[in-house]
């Protein structure tokens, strides 16, 4: 077991514990017919379920309130385990489980990716952390303890925040953080000024969490890249496309390495900038 600050899991835990983050409110949303509907929307999540096989073991690690990973589990015939460090949090995951698919092949786990043991190394066929490395201050660790957990030729879905793409709402975060430091009061900011403009319930609580987490990380795709490569793990795709010009579109990532270029990559982070995409974007590779 790896020591490690208190940090690392504490204080994104005691924000997590009094603010679960839902990727989504469900609304009046009861058969997996309209689950499924309303999460198809996303055409990364079509995109992530394509790679996952019926037979497979998949941790969703961070997972959150379990709306992803429930989505995952319905379509597979995979092994699906949900892992968060906020008990809060699980115990709402476990009731989207139970309201929309109570079945034995979805789990959702309490634990800590900082404390992986030997004995979960090489268990999984797929590994996602899809706003984990954003949160945590120890993202290099936490990544390498993944890739242990992941079996050989396994695949990763890993989700990042870029500096370029979301310089504005870099801004916004650091003035309320400057004049608030106490979280507890920045909500009610966020909804009476920053973000009265916006009616969608899931974009305003998305952004709500945006404002007000109490840690959040950037790197740009060439520092998330090399941290991938580093532990062994092949990029293959990109979402977004980091494409210099044109439609920001879900598409394979150049495979001849033209990305590993500076300025073709910054090109790439304004395009996201320019197309207003929100900065979030989806590495998946595969461990050799
Ligand atoms: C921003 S949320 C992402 C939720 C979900 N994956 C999504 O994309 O909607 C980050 C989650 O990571 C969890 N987390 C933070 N540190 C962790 C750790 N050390 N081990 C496990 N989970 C952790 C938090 O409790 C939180 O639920």
């Amino acid at each position: 077991m790896v020591s490690l600050p208190i940090a690392n899991t504490e204080v994104p835990k005691s924000y997590f514990d009094k603010h679960p983050f839902p990727g989504l409110s469900l609304g009046h949303i009861t058969t997996i017919h309209e689950y499924i509907f309303m999460l198809e929307k996303n055409l990364l999540y079509r995109a992530i379920k394509s790679l996952v096989k019926s037979g497979d073991r998949l941790l969703d690690t961070g997972c959150g309130t379990g709306e992803f990973t429930t989505y995952l589990a319905i379509h597979s015939g995979a092994e699906v385990v949900g892992l968060d460090c906020s008990e809060e949090t699980l115990e709402w995951a476990r009731g989207v489980k139970r309201r929309i698919y109570d079945k034995p092949e979805l789990s959702f786990c309490h634990g800590d990716v900082f404390k992986v043991k030997p004995s979960d190394h090489g268990m999984f066929d797929i590994i996602l952390a899809m706003g984990l490395f954003t949160s945590i201050p120890d993202e290099h660790i936490a990544l390498r303890n993944l890739v242990k957990v992941l079996k050989p030729g396994g695949m990763v879905v890993f989700g990042f925040f870029d500096p370029v793409a979301r310089v504005v709402m870099r801004v916004e975060r650091m003035l309320l953080h400057t004049l608030y430091s106490d979280f507890a009061k920045r909500e009610p900011i966020c909804r009476k000024f920053l973000l009265k403009h916006l009616s969608n319930t899931n974009e305003l609580i998305w952004h709500i969490n945006q404002l007000t987490e109490e840690f959040l990380k950037y790197h740009s795709p060439r520092v998330a890249i090399s941290m991938m490569e580093e532990c062994g793990l092949t990029i293959t795709d990109c979402y977004p496309r980091l494409k210099a010009f044109g439609e920001v579109i879900p598409e394979k990532l150049k495979v001849d390495g033209a990305y590993k270029v500076p300025a073709v990559q910054l090109f790439g982070q304004l395009n996201w900038l320019r197309s207003g995409t929100d900065g979030y974007y989806v590495l998946i590779a595969r461990k050799e």
